[in-house]
């Protein structure tokens, strides 16, 4: 790895992870209204996770609703992502709002047309899977061509955890979710987390000093990024 990309792995982990976190400092109403959003995610167990989605070709005022629909649900989730498959919509549209300072940008038919031979590990959380956090290893930097809500071309180079989200939200248009890329042993703590409505999060040294065993909870202190 090289030094660019340590400061950018080391800047990842000081943010929340990636879908998923339970944010701090939510007050009662901001609560209320995640809830509400997150009922209205599809939850792994539901088929259409796995389904591939279907280019967009009308950019009618149908997609426009749908992208704001997103929009706001991402915000209420305090998501940094979320896919029109995870409202069991199966077209090729996402949305994604990498940092807090950061527009809300919409994404139709997105190729990943370039990813770079850096690749960084870091936690990642999902709308879909609640409760579970996995480390997931990307490339760092990817550039991302597609088109916006009106269909004109648009082309993103990503770093970091915008490049982590922009993948994490295109696999799940080929219905493919975190877990499928994390190592063995955190897959099959987090499915049988899924399973038995637990919760899972990586081992780690500091743990097992604290006295706590793997998965045992603390997702919800620990960072994770959520999409
Ligand atoms: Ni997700």
């Amino acid at each position: 790895m090289t030094e660019e990309a340590a400061a950018a792995a080391e800047a990842i982990e000081g943010d929340a992870p990636l879908e998923a976190g339970e944010p701090e400092g939510l007050d009662a109403e901001a609560m209320e209204r995640r809830a509400a959003a997150l009922a209205r995610v599809v939850k792994f167990g539901d088929p259409v996770l796995r389904s591939p989605a279907s280019p967009v070709s009308e950019f009618d005022e149908d997609l426009a609703a749908d992208a704001e629909r997103m929009i706001g649900l991402m915000r209420d989730a305090a998501g940094v992502g979320l896919a029109a498959t995870q409202l069991g919509v199966l077209r090729r549209l996402l949305v994604f709002q990498a940092g807090g300072d950061a527009e809300p940008t919409v994404l139709v038919n997105p190729e990943i047309e370039w990813s770079s031979d850096d690749l960084v590990s870091a936690e990642e959380g999902c709308l879909s899977l609640p409760g579970v956090i996995v480390d997931v290893e990307r490339p760092l930097h990817v550039r991302v061509r597609g088109l916006d809500s009106e269909g004109a071309p648009l082309q993103i180079e990503g770093a970091g955890l915008e490049a982590r989200v922009l993948q994490h939200e295109i696999d799940h248009l080929d219905g493919v979710l975190m877990i499928d890329r994390a190592e063995r042993e955190q897959r099959r703590g987090a499915l049988r987390a899924l399973r038995e409505g637990g919760t899972y999060a990586p081992e780690r040294p500091d743990d097992e000093a604290a006295g706590n065993g793997a998965g045992q909870g603390g997702a919800e202190e620990r960072p994770v990024t959520e999409d």
